[in-house]
């Protein structure tokens, strides 16, 4: 047995080990909680705490007077407790003195409404006024506390883009064509690019372009892909300004917590990722999907991708039940605690909540937090002691990375340009594609590393290409590529379809990838939502077929009933050195299932967790001589898993069989390492 490991710098995090932490609202209460609060802080084991997120009512109460004394108060209680400080600019929101004065910078929706005050984060993007008001609030946040020892992290606005992304003001508009000018040069190049002889829509001059506003009909393709990359751009620039002020006076890490995570596509993180000093995410698990935790898991390896493999904060999630869902459930015994160490083992470093106490007031007062409203003697608050404690226990993981030999590629820019207003058929949904080929590696019991289009391919067995409908050259030049050298890829229908302005690859679907795939399609031939056939397999598809011919390709399966039947509907080439699999059609679970396992196979991938329904997900992150194996039992049964070292959780010896009771989880530093 190796002796106990020595803590690793290597984490990103600002405190040593797993960080837990919580946001924390003090303004919704009196001096006295305060203290109570942090008495239990401590008592829960809480490092890290973010503040003043929506402060800045209270520290700016009338125009440029700002009143820093309550804030004083709690940055040196918790200081004084030894807790340390993710700091708010306070920008999220803006106080109703500037919405008043300055209603101008309300955000406008596509139909020209303006979007009155009254909930939070209302302002546009492109507001000027908003953007000087904002900075000089955050300048005179940084100087008041750049240095000071208790801050860790700055945490700038919250959760940019989540309800004002999109602003079609004149401002939003003028800022719009900035953009357009900078991209395209010529108001020529951008009639080009954006296909404008369709219906009548060719631009003489740059003023008469407008962000894609409410239109009779579906308005043009190009034109609205391109307001989705300048609204995250926007964004991002607007980020950059805050960065700037908050680099005059500190030097602290700076972050802001994006939202990888289901229905949220605003903005483009590949693109927001290297700017940020830390990658921190927030999420929460969404009961109107299907699967939710299979969604925290690929959330979870989404943020990692973007950390590019890095460990990563959890910045926010719940201790139980949301307030913004139809339905919100509370979580079972024991889901807080898997919940969590899914996305440690998925890469995070910090576990964080929204929020430290429960609201009394506001449209989050039903919302679950790490203190309940019902004090101490709860399940919540027993849940979050052993979180706690099992976070100690883990603190030698923090800094390790997590093991994967399949790269699946994700791309926020083929989403948008995805679900386009007109498309062959509105039943096929980016993310549901995404998560139907992710969810068949995980009840494979694959790790899975998702990755930017761009990303390094060659360090991974089997590459996954869901849905890729828009591809740039180099993209697809870069997977050809891969798989020329001998790499595996498995790609699924709608990839490859059109190029980075949203123009159709001619000569054939699936044009970027005709070629790599050894398969042409004259047509798609998309099937009604209660439809099913058969194929030559016994597999069942649904929704989608094409009219497929196979140039180099062999046919795997093939429809047997239909409106294509005898065509081929799952297809594999051989492309130099390597292999691409196809598939036209959505294969139900089952059958999905069965083609990626032979897909892995082929391709030499060693599944760590064992085949099932995803109730049981293994994970090894490593550093150097270490690694640990998590073994996460989300079932209703015990299971056993073969490992050999000290199960950190229970400080259990273990060799061969471990079991797993159900419900729980179990980290194994690994013997052989
Ligand atoms: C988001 C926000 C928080 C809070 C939570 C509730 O993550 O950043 O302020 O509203 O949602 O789930």
């Amino acid at each position: 047995m190796t002796s106990p490991p020595q803590r690793t710098a290597a984490s990103p995090t600002p405190v040593v080990g797993l960080t837990l932490g919580c946001d924390y609202n003090p303004e919704q209460w009196s001096p006295t909680i305060w203290e109570q609060d942090v008495r239990l802080m401590r008592q829960a084991g809480v490092d890290l705490v973010a503040i003043n997120i929506f402060g800045w009512s209270h520290l700016e109460p009338r125009p440029d007077e700002f009143d820093f004394d309550s804030l004083d108060r709690v940055v040196n209680l918790l200081h004084r407790h030894g807790i340390r400080i993710n700091l708010g600019t306070g920008t999220a929101s803006p106080p109703p003195w500037l919405t008043t004065r300055h209603p101008e910078i309300l955000p406008m929706a596509a139909d020209g409404t303006r979007r009155y005050p009254g909930g939070r984060q209302a302002w546009c993007p492109s507001s000027p006024i908003f953007r000087r008001r904002a900075l000089a609030l955050v300048d005179e946040v940084a100087r008041q506390y750049g240095a000071h020892p208790a801050v860790a992290l700055w945490h700038v606005s919250n959760e940019l883009g989540c309800h004002n992304a999109h602003c079609y003001c004149d401002e939003s508009a003028e800022a719009f064509r900035r953009w357009l000018q900078k991209r395209y040069g010529t108001i020529e190049t951008l009639n080009d690019r954006w296909g404008t002889t369709v219906w009548s829509q060719r631009y003489g001059d740059w003023s008469e372009v407008q962000p894609p506003r409410l239109a009779l009909s579906a308005g043009n393709p190009s034109q609205t892909l391109d307001f989705h990359r300048f609204s995250s751009d926007e964004l991002l620039d607007y980020y950059r300004d805050e960065v700037a002020v908050l680099r005059r006076h500190s030097t602290k890490p700076i972050t802001t917590n994006f939202m990888v995570t289901a229905h949220i596509r605003n903005l483009d993180y590949w693109r927001w990722a290297p700017e940020v000093d830390l990658v921190a995410n927030d999420h929460y698990l969404d009961h109107r999907l299907g699967e939710p935790t299979a969604e925290l898991a690929f959330a979870a390896d989404l943020t990692r991708g973007l950390a590019t493999g890095r460990p990563w904060m959890l910045m926010e999630s719940s201790t139980s039940a949301v307030s913004w869902q139809p339905h919100n459930l509370a979580k079972a015994p024991g889901e807080l605690l898997r919940n969590s160490l899914t996305h440690v083992a998925r890469g995070a470093d910090a576990v964080c909540f929204f929020q430290w106490r429960a609201s009394a007031q506001g449209p989050e007062k039903f919302h679950s937090a790490m203190l309940p409203h019902a004090g101490t003697d709860t399940a919540t608050w027993r849940e979050v002691l052993r979180l706690s404690a099992a976070l100690n226990r883990l603190d030698e993981v923090a800094g390790s990375t997590v093991e994967a030999e399949v790269g699946l590629l994700f791309s926020w820019q083929s989403w948008w340009a995805t679900e386009g207003e007109s498309r062959p058929s509105q039943s096929i949904t980016y993310l549901d594609q995404v998560h139907r080929a992710y969810r068949a590696l995980r009840e494979l019991g694959v790790t899975t590393d998702v990755v930017a289009p761009t990303a390094r391919l060659d360090r991974y067995r089997l590459v996954v290409v869901p849905c890729l409908h828009l591809v740039t050259d180099d993209e697809a030049a870069a997977i050809e590529a891969y798989v020329a050298a001998g790499g595996h890829v498995l790609v699924t229908f709608f990839s490859g379809i059109v190029d980075h302005d949203d123009r159709i690859r001619l000569d054939g679907y699936p044009g970027a990838f005709r070629d790599l795939l050894g398969v042409t399609v004259e047509e798609f031939v998309p099937l009604l939502p209660e439809v099913e056939v058969s194929l030559d397999t016994g597999a069942r598809a649904r929704l989608w077929a094409e009219r497929l011919r196979v140039t180099t390709a062999d046919p795997v399966a093939r429809y047997v009933e239909g409106p294509v039947t005898g065509v081929p509907a799952v297809t594999r080439n051989s492309f130099g050195a390597g292999t691409a699999w196809y598939l036209a059609t959505e294969l139900r679970a089952d059958a999905l299932r069965d083609v990626v396992r032979e897909a892995i196979r082929m391709a030499g991938v060693r599944p760590l967790g064992p085949e099932g329904d995803g109730s049981v997900e293994v994970v090894r992150r490593r550093a150097d001589r270490r690694s640990y194996l998590f073994v996460i039992n989300h079932g209703t049964a015990d299971i056993q898993y073969t490992a050999a070292g000290i199960d950190l959780v229970t400080g259990d010896v273990v060799r061969g069989l471990v079991r797993v009771p159900a419900g729980d989880v179990r980290v194994i530093r690994e013997e052989s390492a």
